[in-house]
């Protein structure tokens, strides 16, 4: 099993293996790094290993409708709410960055209620009908899938290039398929609801049928071989999956079927919620972590929320930086007179900048406005987020730390700084797990829980 990678050329290569063979950060780690930064806050890191990834999911209701790598464990989010059971009765919770909805989806399915926002379309809407199709007869579902015409055709995205993404009878296959759901009727809330379910579950099979493999980033795979009829298949194995949670749901958690869960298509930088929330948990997108657009690239253009590919690139735009942005973005934004900082962000922002220097050549010379773009960034969604967390509510984060340019970034430390210049006191910070990431690979990162908590009486200190 190989996965093809994208071509770089030789020289390039070689580059980069000096600049990692020569790193002072070679077999480093955070540990160390983070020491002068801790010191200041006056807090120590304590262990709290445990499965946080999505991966758990894959077989768990209504969680495995639809695959997403970057996304929590549902073991993580009911750990939290188990936690806090006795201080809160029934929580509202919020999660600015809802993903696919898991923290919504196991609210809900512990009878709480719960609100969203998420900018990629395509997640929003899978997080939507995560957690507001569970009344849907699982029987009419069934038939809806079956009684499909086979015969009506409705063509791949033009711009994505399907051809090099499908063997060519999967792909006419696809057509089919796609061709027969877009036919279905919406007519009427069940209709649609029905219609919206059918269309989460092709969304999920898209990468199985394809010739790509997410790894956690979107690459080919070689040997991959798919059937020309695997579409049809993998279609029905996806729709009894959902009608077997949907039985158990309308058997076992029936009280909590109505229970209000929204996941709005909002940017959690901007949007003013009207409620208030005890719990807020959350996971904002890793520095120099995935492409939260890209990755989705083909499930967005299949489901209509790409119609060419500046669409996608607008969203991306949209999103907490991420380093993969337009440099136009980036150049706009180093200009702005009024930008969120600290002495942290502008020590290691002249420290990347001299590194950049030093090496000659990095992947980006605008890093340091990239770093900076982040953490102001997320001062904006933190401050928002905040003004609406109850007094005694809680604001969990989980976030991973980079290292850019042999430079590290704390950024859970940063992110509770930011609380705490936000009025939030920081009860404990966790580690989760050990990461790699970037290229310097034998250097220890981390995933880290920041709790932080509005205490009684605690003024808004945001903008
Ligand atoms: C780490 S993922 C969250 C995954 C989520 N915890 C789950 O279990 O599915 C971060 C999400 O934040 C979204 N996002 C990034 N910037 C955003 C913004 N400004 N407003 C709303 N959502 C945003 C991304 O599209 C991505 O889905």
């Amino acid at each position: 099993m190989q996965l093809k990678l994208p071509l770089v050329d030789n020289n390039t290569t070689d580059i980069r293996k000096k600049n990692v063979l020569s790193s002072p950060k070679f077999g480093g780690s955070c540990d160390i790094d983070s020491k002068p930064y801790l010191k200041e806050l006056g807090i120590e890191i304590v262990e709290s290993r445990q499965p946080i990834q999505f991966t758990s999911n894959f077989g768990e209701h209504v969680h495995r409708w639809a695959p997403y790598i970057q996304g929590f464990s549902s073991s993580f989010v009911q750990s939290i709410l188990d936690q806090y059971k006795n201080d809160y009765k029934s929580p509202v919770i919020l999660d600015p960055f809802a993903g696919c909805g898991t923290v919504l989806t196991q609210g809900k399915l512990n009878g709480y209620k719960s609100i969203g926002t998420e900018l990629n379309p395509l997640l929003q809407f899978i997080a939507d009908i995560k957690v507001n199709s569970w009344d849907v007869s699982p029987e009419l579902l069934k038939e809806t899938l079956s009684s499909i015409p086979k015969n009506l055709k409705t063509p791949a995205p033009e711009f994505l290039k399907s051809e090099n993404q499908f063997n060519k009878g999967v792909l006419k296959n696809l057509e089919l398929l796609k061709g027969g759901i877009d036919s279905i009727p919406a007519k009427t809330k069940e209709q649609t609801k029905v219609k919206n379910l059918i269309l989460l579950a092709f969304s999920s099979i898209l990468i199985d049928c394809s010739n790509l493999k997410r790894t956690p980033c979107l690459g080919y795979w070689k040997n991959k071989k798919v059937a020309d009829n695997v579409p049809w298949i993998l279609m029905e194995h996806k729709i009894q999956d959902i009608c077997k949670d949907l039985e158990g749901l309308q058997v076992k958690y029936k009280k909590n079927i109505f229970v209000e869960s929204k996941v709005l298509l909002a940017n959690a930088m901007e949007y003013g919620h009207k409620h208030l929330f005890d719990l807020i948990i959350t996971s904002p997108p890793y520095m120099n972590g995935l492409d939260y657009v890209m990755n989705y690239k083909i499930e967005m253009a299949w489901l209509g929320f790409t119609k060419e590919a500046k669409d996608a690139k607008k969203v991306k735009d949209s999103l907490v930086v991420c380093d993969n942005v337009s440099k136009g973005l980036i150049k706009t934004f180093a200009q702005l007179n009024s930008k969120y900082t600290n002495s942290w962000i502008e020590e290691i922002k002249t420290n990347i900048e001299e590194n950049i220097k030093r090496r000659g050549n990095y992947r980006r010379n605008d890093m340091p406005y990239i770093v900076h773009k982040y953490f102001d960034d997320m001062y904006k969604v933190m401050s928002v987020v905040t003004k609406s967390l109850r007094a005694n509510g809680r604001f969990i984060l989980v976030v991973g730390d980079s290292l850019i340019a042999d430079v590290y970034v704390p950024t859970d430390l940063l992110l509770a700084k930011i609380g705490i210049e936000l009025g939030l006191t920081i009860e404990k910070v966790e580690k989760a797990r050990n990461r790699r990431s970037g290229q310097v690979r034998n250097y220890r990162l981390r995933e880290t829980i920041i709790t932080l908590k509005k205490e009684q009486g605690m003024q808004n200190n945001g903008r």
